[in-house]
This record gives structure tokens, C-alpha cells and sequence, in this order.
């Protein structure tokens, strides 16, 4: 389509610029460092230029702050349907990631019932309409053969557990895992992994507290797994999730592969705290491995990281450790933990911000997660000098509990959804605009 003209007053035409619907001005990282911009917004809600712009639009300037493209979460739960709901249900928990900077969550298909064939996937898409804070991709699981190809056409990828975990008790035997890649590469979906290979659990083991149930699902069961995943297709769109090893990063580095790693991991050890709250699938490690898998984060050699948002209520999570559910929330506080630790000097923003919000984008086919034009509106503005310590009662999750108590954070102050503020002043002031998306590669249409 030819562009607009307009007549110049010497009677020549020139094509009409294109419409702002408002513009963003602060501080921003171009090329790796923090510099004034202007960001003009489309009325389809859309960066349309980054750099300094021409008057028009509502202007708004957050000064010394900072803005940085919105994130995406590869890894939650939000635990509908079945519940249960005292601890999460989708509209508090695309709010809690709202307000933790977060535009795109990836939502897990171990609820009750799972979401193994394409009528219940439909039932949780129209569960999304109307409902949800932010966007959400609907993975689904892929363990009834019969069901896959119909699935396939309205899913937004396929999530694999190789270990029992929670709603999930009995995976694919191991033999059954390379035919299953194998159908799954002829769809053009994202394959997210549980990589824990149970053979290497233990038959004795009976954990009391975190130091025991990382013996009872030691590393050596996440190598297993990567070494059952190393033969998959090359056009399987593969993706790790939750690794807890500096070891299993470079041999995913290695093999070329996507992969996450989660706040916890890289935060927490096997030592942070006794009770069942800190029990995890995978288990926190040792100290020693925790802070390997931190240097290799902060060298930028690990590629995504994501929540792995999986609340319990408080009451389940007071159980006596072996019969307490494994998962923690971490959706609201993810990037608050890692904007600190950026604001003290000890994790680059630039990494961040590729690990947070860039490559889980790409690696979903989103226009978003770069200040780019082009990209959806999807911001937020962080203002480094707000730091505050995290507390459970602060936080918008119905579960009540947070394992970073009192931690330092840092929580944006605003957060933008195709242009228009969904956060402000750390308050959730949006509507429930949130829709199913599926990845803009994948042929199909979105389930429902
Ligand atoms: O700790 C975990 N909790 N790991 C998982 O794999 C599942 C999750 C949950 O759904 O509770
Ligand atoms: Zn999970």
C-alpha cells in the first residue's frame, strides 16, 4: 500500500509520517549503555522509533529512570483449572506478573486435569479471555500419542516432564523419550524439557530437608536427562528448563541448545533454609554449585531465565517435608531479585536483559523483549534508587509466602502493555487485556 501524502505548501507532496500515539522518554541501554532516548509509540501500540523523535502524542519523561523492554516467562503455574486456589488462579497471577515487570507468561500444563489433548487446552484458553492480566502461551503436554497432531494445531508449545513432579506421576520411560522427540520435531512448536532423570534417584532415599532431597534427586539424574535429550532432531525447536548445574550449561552451550535457569537456583542453596518451602524439582544444590551456576549466569553464557512459578498454599507447604508439595512462587519477584542484584554491582543489565527478556521472546516467536521498532510497547521503567526488602504481605499472591523474605529489591515502577501503563507507581492499574498467544512461526491458530 502506497503511503499516505500530504501537500506541501510549495504544492509538492511528501509522504505523511507515519502516526505517534505517544512517546516514552528516559534513559535506556543502546549498544550497552545507558543513554537519553525517546520512544514513539504507534497507535497499534508498537515501537516505532527509539532515538530522538519529532513533537506528537502525549509525551511522557520518567527523567533518570530507566526503561527496558517488559519480560517474558518462559516457566509458571498458574494452577487452573483444579486449584488449588488459595494458592494462584490466573488473574492473581498474570497480576503478580504485571508487577513484576513481566508481559508474556508461558503457562505450564500440569494442572488438574492436564492439558493432554485440544479440548481441555481450549478449556483453559477461554479460562484466559477476559481474565488475564498479560499474555499468556498455553503449553500442552504431549504424553497421549493420539491426541498430538490436533493439540499441535492450537498449542503454544509442548511441555515434557521426564521425572514425577507435581500432577505428573508417571513420565515416558526412558526408552519411549527419542521416539517422542521425534514426533514432536514435525511440529514447529517449542519443546520446553523437566530434565531430571529418575533412574538416578536413589530407590532409599528419604529426605528431611533440602541438604537430603538434593541427594535424592542429585545432578547426576540432570546429566542422565541431558544425555537421553543430546540425540534429539536438530529441527526440534528444544528448550531445558531449570537447570541447576555450571556443568549442564556448557554442555548445553556445547550442543548449541535453548535453556533456563531459575531465580532460585541461582539465588538459593540446599542450606538457605530447612522446611519445606525451599522443596523444589529440581532440588537446590550446594552452595559451591549454586555459585558456579551464578558466574556462569553472570559471564552471559546461560541463555534464559525464568521463574518456574509454581505456589503452594502455606498450609500445604507446612506438610512434613517428604509429603510437602515441591515449587515455589517467584513470578513478582523474579527481576525485582535480579534488578538489585544488577543495582549492586554484581550482575550486568545488559545480561538481564537479554536473559530476561530478549531470548525467551525469540525463543516463543514474539515481536517483543528489544527496544526495537517494530516490537510491541511491552516496557518498563526501573527506577535503580528504589530499593525496598521483599515481603510476603507486599506481594499480590494469594499463596501469602515469599522465600526471599526480606530480601532487597527492586520492583519497576511502571510497566507498559502495547503502550498503554498497565503498573503505576507499583501499582496494578490495568484491565484484564491479556490474550492467548501462539508463537508467530507456528502454523495453526490460537487454541480456542
Ligand atoms: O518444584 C516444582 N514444582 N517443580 C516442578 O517440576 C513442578 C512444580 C509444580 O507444579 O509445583
Ligand atoms: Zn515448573
Amino acid at each position: 500500500m502506497a503511503p499516505p501524502v500530504r501537500r506541501r505548501r510549495d504544492g509538492e507532496t511528501a509522504p505523511k509520517p507515519p502516526e505517534i500515539a505517544s512517546v516514552l522518554a528516559g534513559r535506556a541501554l543502546v549498544r550497552g549503555r545507558l543513554q537519553p532516548v525517546e520512544i514513539a509509540i504507534d497507535p497499534d501500540g508498537r515501537i516505532q522509533s527509539v532515538g530522538r523523535t519529532r513533537p506528537g502524542g502525549p509525551r511522557r519523561d520518567v527523567g533518570e529512570a530507566v526503561i527496558l523492554p517488559a519480560a517474558t516467562d518462559l516457566h509458571v503455574h498458574l494452577r487452573e483449572p483444579g486449584g488449588p486456589t488459595d494458592a494462584e488462579t490466573i488473574p492473581t497471577g498474570t497480576v503478580g506478573a504485571a508487577l513484576g515487570g513481566i508481559a508474556l507468561v508461558a503457562e505450564m500444563p500440569n494442572t488438574e486435569p492436564p492439558v493432554t489433548d485440544a479440548d481441555r487446552l481450549a478449556e483453559k484458553a477461554a479460562r484466559v479471555r477476559g481474565r488475564a492480566a498479560v499474555d499468556v502461551l498455553l503449553y500442552a503436554s504431549p504424553t497421549d500419542p493420539r491426541a498430538l497432531d490436533r493439540l499441535a494445531r492450537t498449542a503454544g508449545g509442548f511441555k515434557l516432564f521426564l521425572a514425577p513432579t507435581t500432577g505428573i506421576e508417571r513420565p515416558p520411560l526412558p526408552e519411549e523419550v527419542a521416539p517422542l522427540l521425534r514426533r514432536l520435531a514435525e511440529h514447529d512448536l517449542p519443546v520446553a524439557v523437566h530434565a531430571e532423570d529418575p533412574r538416578q534417584f536413589p530407590p532409599d532415599a528419604r529426605a528431611r530437608d533440602p541438604v537430603g532431597w538434593n541427594s535424592a534427586r542429585p545432578p547426576a539424574a540432570e546429566s542422565a536427562a541431558l544425555a537421553l535429550l543430546s540425540g534429539a532432531p536438530d529441527r526440534l525447536r528444544l528448550h531445558v528448563a531449570h537447570v541447576t548445574t555450571a556443568a549442564s550449561v556448557d554442555r548445553l552451550r556445547r550442543e548449541g541448545r535453548s535453556f533456563e535457569v531459575t531465580p532460585m537456583h541461582l539465588l538459593l542453596s540446599d542450606r538457605s533454609g530447612n522446611d519445606a518451602q525451599y522443596k523444589v524439582n529440581p532440588p537446590l544444590r550446594p552452595e559451591a554449585e549454586r555459585h558456579a551456576l551464578w558466574d556462569a549466569f553472570r559471564r552471559g553464557e546461560v541463555p534464559c531465565v525464568a521463574s518456574d512459578h509454581a505456589p503452594h498454599s502455606a498450609a500445604a507447604k507446612e506438610l512434613p517435608f517428604d509429603r510437602a508439595p515441591s515449587g515455589m512462587p517467584g513470578v513478582e519477584t523474579m527481576l525485582p531479585l535480579l534488578l538489585a542484584r544488577v543495582r549492586a554491582g554484581e550482575l550486568s543489565l545488559d545480561v538481564l536483559v537479554r536473559a530476561a527478556c530478549d531470548r525467551p521472546a525469540r525463543w516463543l516467536g514474539q515481536p517483543m523483549g528489544r527496544l526495537a521498532p517494530g516490537h510491541r510497547a511491552n516496557l518498563m521503567v526501573v527506577d535503580f534508587r528504589a530499593r525496598e526488602p521483599l515481603s510476603a504481605r507486599r506481594l499480590h499472591a494469594p499463596c501469602g509466602w515469599t522465600a526471599y523474605e526480606g530480601w532487597e529489591a527492586i520492583r519497576p515502577r511502571e510497566v507498559w502493555k502495547d503502550g498503554e501503563p498497565i503498573v503505576q507507581d507499583g501499582q496494578y492499574v490495568g484491565r484484564p487485556s491479556g490474550t492467548v498467544v501462539r508463537p508467530e512461526y507456528a502454523p495453526g491458530r490460537a487454541a480456542g
